[in-house]
């Protein structure tokens, strides 16, 4: 199975995502972003599996990723907040495509160019399975509900919690761990709740303990 976190907005929290379901979910990790092959150094910091996209025959390299993917095993893309080949690919071949969006007014902006790309994948054939995650969001936040809304009204596919706005989130990746391995309940729950629906859609578990 293959999942692509991706938006094509800067600083939304995809590799801090990224991280987490690539060491809570034991999967291959593999960063699209040569620039600052940030997913890349830190997950070989904490003991992921993880390589960075080869600079060129990315086409070969996608095919045979998809190819050797298969239920049992998961192998999680990371993109740049940038449209490049390399992240349209990573989209094209997604079983799932985790889109986080924070939701300020810039950042939709960043949710229409990706959906723009995911339009442009299916014009050729291609069909895009995509969830909106609100992430770096307040659940107790008006914003949060707005968002959600919003994202209702114009039928696009979300999740109903958000991955919530918590510093242990980013002092879990300083400190090389997840954020399960923090004392921070709220934010443990928000992961929690992703990885369960990653779990229930990819691999068809119902009600597991995910560990
Ligand atoms: N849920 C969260 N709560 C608080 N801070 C967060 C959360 N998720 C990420 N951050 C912080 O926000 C910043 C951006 O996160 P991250 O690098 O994961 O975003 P990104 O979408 O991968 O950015 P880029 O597009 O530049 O690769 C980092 O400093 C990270 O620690
Ligand atoms: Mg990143």
């Amino acid at each position: 199975m293959i999942i692509t976190t991706a938006s094509m907005k800067g600083g939304v929290g995809k590799t801090t995502i990224t991280i987490n379901i690539a060491k809570i979910l034991s999967a291959i990790l593999i960063d699209c972003d040569l620039r600052q092959k940030s997913a890349y150094l830190k997950g070989k910091e904490m003991g992921i599996t993880c390589t960075l996209l080869p600079p060129e025959k990315e086409v070969d390299f996608f095919e045979k990723i998809k190819k050797g993917s298969d239920k049992d095993n998961l192998i999680i893309f990371d993109t740049g907040g940038k449209d490049t080949a390399g992240s349209r690919m990573a989209i094209a071949v997604a079983d799932l495509v985790i889109i986080p969006v924070n939701y300020s007014s810039l950042d939709k902006r960043g949710l229409e160019e990706t959906l723009d790309v995911i339009k442009e994948l299916e014009s050729y054939g291609k069909t895009v399975n995509y969830k909106i995650l609100l992430s770096k969001v307040d659940s107790r936040s008006s914003n949060f509900h707005h968002a959600k809304k919003e994202l209702e009204k114009r039928g696009l596919p979300h999740y109903p919690f958000c991955i919530g706005l918590y510093k242990s989130f980013a002092t879990s990746i300083d400190q090389n761990k997840t954020v399960m391995e923090m004392g921070d309940t709220k934010a443990k729950f928000c992961m929690e709740q992703l990885i369960r629906e990653i779990k229930r859609e990819l691999f068809s578990e119902q009600n597991s303990d995910f560990y």
